[in-house]
């Protein structure tokens, strides 16, 4: 186990990698805390880890992460007798990350939590930085607040119950982490492939932690997301918008998003490898296009929380590990998705 604290603005982030659930007991007190989950991660296999544990278990999916299901957790949290010192722990993917660190600090005008993150995606992106929120509608992540959890734990034996697929849509959050930020992990990725990941927990291990550290990096140094974390959105204008629009998990939409953003990077950034990040995209099993309406994502697209009246901050490629932000106007990008709306 390798213990590491992260100091943001106003407080720290403990991790915890590659340690077993049963830390947890020591982290915090049992009789004081509430673990949020979903019913896959409350599977079988996992399902000893929770004896003991007061447990909240949600509907799985994206389709959960919703208002309603943030009321279901504060009634239940009523009902457990919780007060201010109660502790909210998060164990599970993105979802269940990023909804109980929002019910965390909306119950009683904000309690402590910390998340045990159980997807790929959750443990390289979703569970660190403090964005913690709920979609509206077709609108991603839309209401959310911004605070950090006091620790985060990874036990990857809760890898062993993640489906195939779900490897598979962590891994274009580790490719976009790789496309603005570290070209050597992107080489790394090209001379691998997912299966190497999945036998090889050392490997795994290191991957996971590079990740996760380089995310808390940009993080720190730009918690409220006035500079370089806007870098992470890099995939996720386009991302985003097809992505509740036409139902496609998230990995698959930002892997879309990124190949978009390159296409765009050729023209505004002369950024010439996008035939390598469709290559190594292709490699991990993600899709590089979906079929879509134009009209139908430039909608979503005018309600992006990264518009400033009629800008969008997109985030483009000078080269492989070189991110920057393009000021594009929605009329611009518009014109662009339609020319490439039946490709
Ligand atoms: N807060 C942030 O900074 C941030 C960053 C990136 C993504 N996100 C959010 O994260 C979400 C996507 O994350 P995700 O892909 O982890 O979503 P998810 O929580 O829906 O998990 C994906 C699927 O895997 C299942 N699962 C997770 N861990 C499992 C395990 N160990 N065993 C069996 N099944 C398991 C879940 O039940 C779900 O069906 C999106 O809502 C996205 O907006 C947030």
């Amino acid at each position: 186990m390798k213990k590491q604290t992260v100091q943001f603005n106003t407080s720290s982030t403990t991790f915890y990698f590659d340690a077993s659930f049963d830390l947890l007991e020591k982290i915090v007190s049992k009789d004081n805390a509430v673990i949020v989950t979903d019913d896959n991660v409350f599977c079988s296999s996992n399902h000893k880890k929770f004896k003991g544990w007061k447990t909240i278990v949600l509907k799985a999916g994206e389709e959960h992460k919703v208002q309603h299901t943030v009321d279901l957790i504060l009634e239940q949290l009523i009902d457990f007798g919780c007060d201010r010192t109660s502790f909210l722990i998060g164990v599970g993917g993105g979802v269940v990350t990023d909804i109980t660190g929002y019910a965390a600090g909306i119950f009683m005008r904000g309690i402590r939590f910390g998340f045990v993150p159980t997807s790929i995606l959750a443990m390289v992106d979703a569970s660190i930085g403090g964005k913690n929120g709920i979609d509206v509608g077709a609108y991603k992540n839309m209401v959310g607040l911004i605070r950090q959890p006091e620790f985060l734990l990874y036990d990857y034996s809760f890898l062993r119950s993640l489906p195939k697929a779900e490897w598979v849509n962590g891994f274009a959050e580790i490719i976009k982490h790789a496309c603005i930020k570290d070209a050597s992990m992107f080489k790394l990725l090209e001379s691998h492939k997912l299966n190497d990941f999945q036998k090889d927990a050392r490997l795994l291990n290191k991957l996971i932690q590079r990740n996760a550290l380089l995310k808390s990096k940009v993080v720190v140094e730009d918690e409220f997301e006035t500079g370089d974390r806007k870098l992470l959105n890099f995939g996720h204008t386009f991302g985003h918008a097809i992505e509740n629009t036409y139902q496609l998990p998230h990995g698959h939409a930002v892997a879309v998003g990124m190949v978009m953003a390159c296409m765009l990077s050729a023209s505004y950034k002369n950024f010439n490898d996008t035939n390598r990040v469709v290559a190594l995209i292709k490699r991990y099993g993600l899709p590089v296009h979906q079929s879509y309406k134009a009209a139908e994502v430039l909608e979503v697209m005018k309600a992006d929380k990264k518009k400033v009246r009629d800008v969008i901050s997109y985030v483009l490629l000078e080269k492989i590990g070189k991110a920057v932000v393009q000021p594009i106007t929605i009329d611009e990008v518009g014109n662009i998705i339609k020319q490439l709306e039946n490709n």
